[in-house]
């Protein structure tokens, strides 16, 4: 029997046209949601999309569920897919609305609010930093006075640390209080020092069929607050060193506490210098700025496809094999306008050779892109290596030596 999934917003962000083909390469009759037109959609996407439902507004969650509703008259829905965090819950509530299998509303809450997240893995005795929701400046001094210095001001639905604060003392806390007056909701929370890394997985029926460890470098609020910075994911090949087993401990801990079942996940964690795991946050979705590539440059293998099994099948059947170290060195241009040279890669291209794998910068001509809204920004180059040592040196030396100036 071909099943029908239906995916939110198939042509956006960047990897959702990959994991479209993915469910049309399983076997999978895919039908699209959005409020784009179907002849706005990236090609991969629209190629593999059986049918697309084009909605006014995909944030009217009532007008979305009866349009779907109505399609449910004409064509069976199986699956309600969405890889995009703002669009989860939405999911959620469809398959509610249609009574499809998968998360319902009240399952994917605790990955998208921060709070209620802390408050399960509390309960079940997981290591989050202490922790308080605040929706008024005054909750929010009250909070800081429990949480002490230094600490974290973010939104409650956060992403990509946008309105993300570290304060050190009552006078940052008043700057960054008026930074975040557009937020209605807040965490205050216990400031974490320490390296910051991933765990990702692909999972089905409950069962783990896939894991990964990204490590950020630098952390991710460093990377954000300094413009000359060219931040790296690095993918680690052997997982099963010292440094990551509280880490990888932890992660099954918090998938178990939540209930998670199929799908892809991505939380963040960090290790402190005196080795203490805490956790950091949980997506059931997986990571973005290219990071499902990296895991698939790791394993010479396709997630995308691992996580359609995964949906349709109720099982992975590839088998991942880790065989390399991967680093992703993202760039940010110097200057304003657009791209007038990019200096240095060509002799490390001539130089590290087959250990490159992908270069994607913005090109010479074209403007040059936010730093700030993403974490992608002028592109990346992609080394690996079986090695983790080299594999640093190379992306530390694209970091280095590989310039693109804007005019
Ligand atoms: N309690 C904390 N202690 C230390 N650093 C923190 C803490 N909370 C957040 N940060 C820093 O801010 C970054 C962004 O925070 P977090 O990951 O919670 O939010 P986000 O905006 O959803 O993230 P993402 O960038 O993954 O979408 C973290 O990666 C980390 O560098
Ligand atoms: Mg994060």
């Amino acid at each position: 029997m071909t099943l029908n999934v239906l995916m939110i917003s198939p042509g956006y962000p960047a990897e959702m046209p990959l994991f479209t083909r993915g469910l049309a390469r399983v076997g999978a009759r895919v039908i699209g949601l959005g409020d784009q037109p179907k002849e706005a959609l990236p090609p991969m996407a629209r190629e593999h999309l059986a049918h697309h439902l084009q909605v006014r507004n995909l944030w009217d969650e009532a007008a979305v569920v009866r349009e779907v509703q109505k399609l449910t008259r004409q064509v069976r829905i199986d699956r309600v897919e969405c890889l995009w965090e703002p669009g989860m819950i939405l999911a959620a509530r469809l398959r509610e609305a249609i009574g499809a299998p998968g998360m319902n509303v009240e399952q994917t809450v605790p990955f998208r609010d921060k709070e209620v997240m802390k408050q399960r893995l509390d309960a079940a005795g997981i290591r989050t930093p202490r922790h308080y929701r605040a929706s008024t400046e005054d909750q929010v001094r009250d909070a800081a006075e429990r949480v002490g210095y230094p600490l974290i001001v973010k939104p409650i639905a956060g992403a990509g640390s946008a309105d993300t604060h570290r304060c050190a003392s009552r006078a940052e806390l008043e700057r960054a209080l008026g930074m975040v007056r557009h937020v209605s909701e807040v965490s205050v929370e216990e400031f974490i020092e320490g390296e910051e890394f991933t765990f990702d997985t692909i999972c089905a029926e409950g069962e783990l069929y896939f894991e990964n460890v990204c490590w950020y470098r630098p952390r991710p609020l460093v990377q954000r607050q300094n413009e000359w910075i060219s931040p790296q994911t690095v993918g680690v090949r052997n997982l099963d060193q010292p440094d990551l087993e509280g880490g990888r401990r932890m992660g099954r801990e918090v998938l178990r506490a939540l209930g998670f079942r199929t799908g892809f996940t991505h939380m963040e964690w960090y290790r402190k210098p005196d080795g203490e795991v805490v956790f950091g946050e949980i997506g059931g979705r997986p990571p973005g700025a290219r990071t499902v590539d990296v895991m698939n440059y790791c394993t010479d293998n396709d997630t995308y496809l691992g996580w359609a099994e995964a949906v349709c099948r109720g099982r992975v059947e590839r088998r991942f094999e880790r065989k390399w170290n991967v680093v992703c060195t993202f760039k940010r241009a110097q200057g304003e306008g657009r791209i007038q040279r990019i200096v240095g890669l060509e002799p490390l291209l001539a130089q590290f050779g087959p250990f490159v794998v992908e270069v994607d910068l913005t090109p010479v001509g074209a403007p040059r892109r936010s730093w700030k809204l993403s974490i992608v920004g002028d592109g990346y180059v992609v080394v690996r290596h079986p090695e983790l040592g080299p594999a640093l040196e190379m992306g530390d030396r694209i970091a280095r030596e590989v310039r693109l100036y804007a005019g």
